[in-house]
């Protein structure tokens, strides 16, 4: 992977930048869609190529694992040709999965015995594991086997799970090493910084990873419940050891502001469930503030769910209608608002780029975050 800086706000310490994968280019900042399951809910794969349009989306290591199975996706040629997406993926590596599943799981040196959440069987991911399934699922971007620790954490647990996960990170590299690549593209693979809310913690972890030598790094243990003033210092303590010629991702981040004050901090690349899931319980993004289409105010609103917007069910359909299929409990209603969320949430890190690249960025997101911070 080739990763080119193209310019750094004066203001702040926003970035735009380009990446370039076998399987094309993702210009940065980037919002990448969750498709956990090997589906993007509710968007059809053209829908998101046509209409959304994101240069890579993600899957999940822990979920393909258990379902449809790493046998398959191999049978199948990979997760590209298996669900028919010729862009890019990036698989998380299933740490913050299993971290979720709290008392269905054990984490010992060696690595986490789980048990699935599908049908109650037992599993064992090791850093080693972790790879080889990546190897096989066949993402351009493959993610390091680490520990989540919840907020809050006691400091002492946070600084042995740290450190466990730093010796998980040189087992994943000596592994990869050892595995070649199952397709014909290359795989570029990111660590995770860890070290909970604790700034001695990170910034031992963040020289821990920037000595990894990786195509790009990422921070984790974010977005866990922690006041938004804490993750945003834990990011730039972090953007300030990490290397600047590398991608930075924050992984699980979050509301459209998190993303605007986070690139501020120098990050690159984003992913978050909250577009696709808080559009199925009827939250719309808008650049002028979050709105509850359930609310009654909408129902005979027939103006369009969002004039600004950028996809066509946008200026198609109105707010009433919109409403009324939530009222129904179509189907339908969560897919068209998980087509506004995402095309707002793209839309969002496109302009951020544009304003990183004309030289406004930060007055732009100063009245962006004001702007958005609102219940309508
Ligand atoms: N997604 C959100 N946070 C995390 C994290 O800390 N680790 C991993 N692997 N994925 C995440």
């Amino acid at each position: 992977m080739q990763f080119t800086l193209e310019h750094t706000d004066a203001q702040s310490k926003a970035r735009a930048g380009k990446m370039v994968t076998d399987h094309g280019v993702i210009e940065t900042p980037i919002f990448m869609p969750v498709g956990t399951v090997a589906s993007v809910k509710g968007v059809h794969q053209r829908e998101l190529k046509e209409e959304i349009n994101p240069d890579i989306i993600l899957g999940n290591t822990y979920h393909l694992f258990l379902r449809p199975k790493t046998q398959i996706l191999q049978q199948a040629g990979g997760l590209h040709k298996f669900m028919g997406w010729d862009r890019n993926i990036l698989t998380d590596s299933g740490g913050y999965q299993v971290y979720s599943l709290s008392a269905n799981r054990k984490i010992k040196e060696e690595g986490v015995k789980f048990k699935s959440h599908i049908d109650g069987s037992m599993h064992m991911f090791t850093p080693e594991k972790v790879m080889e399934i990546q190897r096989v699922i066949g993402a351009d971007i493959i993610m390091a086997f680490d520990e989540c620790t919840p907020y809050p954490c006691d400091y002492n647990y946070a600084k042995r799970s740290m450190h466990m996960t730093h010796r998980w990170l040189d087992r994943c590299m000596a592994h990869l090493d050892k595995t070649p690549f199952t397709y014909d593209f290359s795989q570029s693979f990111f660590p995770i910084v860890q070290g909970s809310t604790y700034k001695d913690l990170r910034i031992q972890s963040a020289e821990y990873i920037a000595n990894a030598g990786a195509e790009g790094n990422a921070i984790g243990g974010l977005s866990v419940g922690e006041p938004a003033e804490e993750m945003y210092a834990m990011t730039e303590v972090v953007c300030d050891i990490l290397p600047i010629d590398k991608p930075r991702y924050l992984m699980g981040v979050g509301t459209p502001i998190n993303i605007l004050e986070n690139i501020a901090l120098g990050i690159d690349m984003f992913d978050c469930v909250m577009p696709t899931r808080n559009a199925r319980n009827g939250m719309l993004f808008t650049a002028h503030g979050t709105i509850n289409i359930k609310n009654k105010k909408w129902e005979d609103d027939f103006s369009p769910i969002d004039e600004m917007g950028t996809t066509f069910v946008d200026k198609e359909y109105s707010k009433a209608y919109l409403r009324h299929l939530f009222a129904a409990n179509e189907y339908l209603g969560k897919q068209i608002a998980t087509i506004h969320n995402l095309g707002f949430y793209l839309w969002l890190v496109r302009e951020a780029r544009k304003h990183i690249l004309a030289g406004d960025f930060t007055s732009w997101k100063n009245i962006m975050v004001k702007q958005m911070d609102k219940r309508l």
